[in-house]
């Protein structure tokens, strides 16, 4: 399938994540982003990206937020800072209802998940039927469960409106506009040692930008009534220890590291479901992440 002249919504516009989702399917297509565009700059660098600002909070009545559209893509997540679970039970989970239902004659819908709703198996990379859990508790109180219950409002929702669905729960999306190996290199430029858990290594199946954009079309095409529910990670198993020492060898910080039980643990996905489906990850991982420093910090690199 090729995303032309469709009317596409894409919630989260404003997020590290669907920005260049929005970038990308702007240039052919009429796309709507919504937010509730606090800061004046966010609305500015989407309406430059020729997207229509939608303003609304999620948590509350859709009425401004076109109907007629095609696709939807939710990418919003709220993660209140004082762990409000009510709040962030409304904005992330009943959202997912209010969207659908306001949007049920759309063709598909997209729900960006996480991995954080499982248990998660160690080292054991995990599968779309492994057992689910409060992963992310130690780091973010609300998430994992509000992502849990979004989900469980995407699946009801697929079948209340016969609109299918696909649920892709990331791994760690990251790349030109950001993601957990940039916060890394800020925390290596500031001197601050990285938090990892202490069963070494903490590996990931991180997924670049360019990699996930271009999936967007095929995970709209194999939604489904009852929903489709995969992974949406990298084909390669990459440690926080390894992508780090990475940006150490591109930028000469020395990456150091505080092994504890405090931060989640290593929790890669198995891809083959995705694969199957969407096919392989093509951008190698240390490709993405030099390619991360070069657009956001050049200054960082080595030589510069
Ligand atoms: N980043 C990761 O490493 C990662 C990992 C796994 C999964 N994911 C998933 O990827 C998606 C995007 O995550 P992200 O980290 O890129 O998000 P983010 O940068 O934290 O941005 C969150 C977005 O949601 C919007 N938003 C928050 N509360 C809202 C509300 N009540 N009503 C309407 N909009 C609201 C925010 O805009 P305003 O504040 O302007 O409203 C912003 O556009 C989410 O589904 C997340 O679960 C991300």
């Amino acid at each position: 399938m090729v995303l032309e002249d469709n009317r596409i919504l894409i919630t989260g516009v404003t997020s590290q994540v669907a920005l260049p989702v929005a970038r990308e399917l702007a240039k052919k297509n009429e796309v709507f982003g919504l937010a509730r565009f606090r800061k004046a700059e966010d609305r500015e660098r989407i309406e430059a990206l020729g997207v229509t600002c939608v303003r609304a909070d999620l948590s509350e009545r859709l009425d401004s937020v076109p109907a007629d559209v095609d696709y939807v893509l939710n990418f919003a997540v709220a993660k209140s800072p004082n762990a409000d679970f009510d709040y962030d039970l409304s904005a992330n989970a009943e959202s997912v209802g209010r969207l659908m239902a306001h949007c049920r004659d759309a063709k598909a819908f997209l729900h960006s998940s996480s991995a954080a709703v499982y248990q998660g198996a160690g080292h054991q990379p995990v599968r779309e039927t492994d057992p689910l859990g409060d992963n992310h508790r130690v780091m973010m109180p609300t998430y994992s469960l509000s992502k849990i219950a979004a989900e469980v409002m995407a699946r009801f929702g697929a079948k209340q409106w016969n609109l299918p669905t696909t649920i892709a729960r990331f791994s760690v999306p990251y790349g030109n506009n950001g993601g957990w190996p940039w916060y890394h290199l800020m925390m290596m430029k500031a001197g601050h040692p990285i938090p990892v858990h202490i069963d070494a290594p903490s590996d990931y199946s991180p997924i670049h930008e360019d990699d996930y954009t271009a999936q967007i079309p095929k995970l709209l095409e194999i939604a489904s009534v009852p929903a489709t529910t995969l992974n949406w990670g990298g084909s390669e198993i990459v440690s926080i220890e390894q992508w780090c020492a990475y940006i150490g060898e591109l930028t000469g910080f020395e990456p150091r590291f505080n092994p504890t039980e405090q931060t989640i643990a290593a929790l890669p996905v198995d891809v083959s479901r995705l694969e199957a489906h969407v096919g392989k990850t093509q951008v190698h991982w240390r490709d993405g992440i030099r390619r991360m420093i070069e657009t956001l910090n050049p200054e960082l690199l080595i030589g510069s």
